[in-house]
């Protein structure tokens, strides 16, 4: 039997992943022998989004605000999960320089102290933007406007030097709307278009070491906007502009729901040789239609080589900027929800509920992930890897508790005894060591929730 997974046109291999993914095995395979419980039925272990996300050479961040950090389930949801932190408002310009050359870095110190010590990286949000200004910014005549706009991005930078991996250099500088103008700021409209270039000019003069972003909202489909965006960087790469990345804010909604284009967008802005990065990531919604809408987020991610990372815009739903739309990954009580599930499942994690991977110490392994879902159902899909010899045949067990039946199967040839399904290799049952395939399978659920259980590896 070998049919196409429903509902699963998505781009893989993931080369970087292939290499993270073994060594994980490996990590998990002398944890074993240590008579450590590692993997099975344990999401955490896998599961958290930030080793997921690293397994696909990428990291998974939150926005986080300092007066949060107190809270023990917020500090431990967020250590747990993530592994970069975006400081929601600390580093904005009127929350460090309120009053003109006097700086107070404290609350974002918190939050990069506190990354640092969890080996977390920071996202620097943001240096020039035309919203969370102080007052004093815009009466200044274009002369003063210039010395104190580089100014700030020279404090600010010289004062995080070394600790950001991205600087949001430039944030939201483009109309709404069809136009593709330049918004009206303070910068634009005394400095003109040239301000965009110049601050990037000048940040990259002080750390060389961080990325430097260019980030917008409403650009995350092609549209008049992004096109003006993309025609900017374009610009910016053919002269030679220190330019390293484009953010996508995509913040989403009924309104502004994901766009079909958003992998072909990512993509064309990564072919003009940028990294892009998912950099605000909430979606308004709950249940499983707001799962999806992650999945088609995350997935345009893994699909886009150069997009090097998701962040989303807070850790609860709690303290949202947009609470009442209960946008994220974790409910206000801190639990895990739908959404959570399927971003793990399509990072490649073990997905929730305890449907953990198998894990053979022998010639070959099977690790499972839930790779989408539906009202009613799921795909589910194991790697096979040989482990350090080649290996000619396999076979995995998956059981699949009743009212749950399994209605495809493909890239494996299943033999069933009461919920036991043997799955063993068809075409592809020579791997050379270290090498790896995938077979799938379509579950009904028929109203049961329990997770797949996937069995140790057999070779042949
Ligand atoms: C938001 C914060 O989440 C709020 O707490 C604050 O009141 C307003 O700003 N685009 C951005 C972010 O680049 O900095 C914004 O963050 C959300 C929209």
């Amino acid at each position: 039997m070998a049919q196409n997974p429903p509902g699963d046109g998505r781009a893989r291999p993931r080369p970087q992943a292939r290499t993270r993914r073994a060594l994980s095995l490996v990590t998990a395979g002398v944890l074993a022998a240590a008579g450590v419980v590692a993997l099975a039925g344990n999401a955490q272990a896998v599961g958290a989004l930030g080793d997921a996300a690293a397994a696909e050479g990428r990291y998974f961040g939150a926005a986080v605000a300092a007066n949060h950090l107190g809270e023990a389930a917020y500090a431990s949801t967020l250590d747990a999960q993530f592994d970069s932190v975006t400081p929601e408002n600390e580093m904005k310009w009127d929350a460090v320089e309120s009053s003109r050359n006097s700086f107070s870095f404290s609350a974002a110190d918190r939050i990069v102290s506190h990354a640092q010590s969890k080996g977390m990286k920071v996202r620097g949000h943001t240096l020039v933007w035309h919203s969370q200004l102080p007052g004093w910014v815009s009466p200044l005549a274009a002369t003063d406007l210039r010395s104190a706009m580089n100014n700030h991005i020279t404090q600010v930078m010289t004062h995080y030097k070394g600790k950001i991996h991205s600087w949001d250099v430039v944030n939201e500088a483009f109309q709404d709307g069809g136009s593709g103008a330049r918004r009206s700021s303070p910068f634009q409209d005394k400095l003109g278009n040239g301000f965009i270039e110049e601050a990037f000019r000048t940040a990259r003069t002080v750390d060389t070491g961080a990325k430097l972003c260019y980030n917008d909202y409403d650009t995350d489909g092609q549209n008049a906007k992004s096109n003006a965006v993309y025609e900017m960087v374009k610009d910016f790469k053919q002269r030679g502009v220190p330019i390293d990345c484009v953010g996508f804010q995509s913040h989403f909604n009924s309104n502004s729901p994901v766009p079909s284009d958003f992998r072909a967008n990512l993509q064309r802005f990564a072919d003009l040789g940028v990294d892009v990065q998912i950099t605000e990531l909430d979606i308004e919604g709950s249940g499983s239609a707001q799962a999806a809408n992650y999945t088609k987020v995350v997935d345009a991610c893994l699909a886009v080589t150069r997009c090097t990372g998701i962040t989303v815009w807070g850790v609860t739903d709690k303290y949202s900027w947009r609470s009442s739309g209960t946008p994220l990954l974790f409910d206000g009580d801190y639990g895990k929800k739908p959404a959570y599930d399927a971003v793990l499942a399509a990072l490649g994690g073990s997905g929730g509920g305890g449907d953990g991977g198998g894990e053979g110490g022998g010639a070959c392994t099977a690790t499972y992930a839930r790779t989408s879902a539906w009202n009613g159902g799921y795909n589910g899909q194991v790697t096979v890897r040989a482990g350090s010899s080649g290996i000619t045949g396999w076979a995995v067990p998956v059981t699949v508790a009743s009212p749950q039946k399994v209605s495809a199967v493909w890239n494996g040839t299943p033999t069933t005894a009461g919920e036991v399904m043997t799955v063993r290799h068809s075409w592809n049952g020579t791997l050379a060591a270290g090498a790896s395939t995938t077979f799938g399978f379509t579950v009904q659920t028929n109203g049961g929730t329990s997770a797949p259980v996937v069995g140790a590896c057999t070779a042949s």
